[in-house]
């Protein structure tokens, strides 16, 4: 479609060097006429919303996907992550589970009870350590706390639980079973 049928004025478009020397200092500067200049704001404009609008969408489509994708994620093969005397009670050692993850932090709870999260804070991921006697982690770094039992935020920032690792005790070797989702 034409400029005309557009409705847009031609645009003053200084096209030889003679022109060049004519035309005013002012025009040689702004050389867009306003209504071209409206005209193309406005296509930039929906061009701009359409792109943002697709580019959310997706993003949107992204998290919906990765989020059913954990949630009814396997629960992977079990895999040995210590014996049981390899902890005293109180005691506590990081693993990875499965193989690459994130570090995850086993705690030895009682005689037989071993609890195990993500070691990763879930404010700023920061590594939370165990404060067994008060049955607790703690988070140093904004003095976040979770329980000890359930991963769930006491204090502090952070306001999601901490992944759990579940675990299976077999004899005397303690395994890693699946992970649970803070989400679920
Ligand atoms: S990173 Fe843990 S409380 Fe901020």
């Amino acid at each position: 479609m034409s400029r005309e049928e557009r409705g847009i004025a031609p645009a003053s478009v200084i096209s030889d060097r003679g022109a060049e020397q004519e035309a005013p200092r002012w025009r040689r500067d702004f050389p867009i006429d306003w209504a071209e200049d409206d005209y193309v704001s406005r296509r930039d404009l929906v061009k701009f919303m359409v792109l943002t609008s697709g580019a959310f969408a997706v993003g949107q489509l992204w998290i919906l996907y990765k989020s059913l994708f954990r949630r009814h994620a396997p629960a992977g093969a079990a895999r040995p992550i210590a014996s049981v005397e390899e902890l005293p009670v109180g005691g506590a050692k990081t693993f990875n589970y499965p193989e690459g993850s994130t570090p995850r932090l086993l705690v030895r709870t009682g005689e037989r009870a071993f609890v195990a999260y993500d070691q990763q804070c879930t404010h700023l991921q920061c590594p939370v350590v165990p404060a067994v006697e008060q049955g607790k982690l703690h988070c140093p770094c904004h003095n976040g706390w979770f329980d000890l039992q359930t991963g769930v935020p006491l204090a502090g920032p952070p306001q999601r639980r901490l992944p759990r690792v579940l675990l299976e005790v077999q004899g005397q070797t303690v395994f890693a079973t699946g992970v649970e989702d803070s989400a679920t």
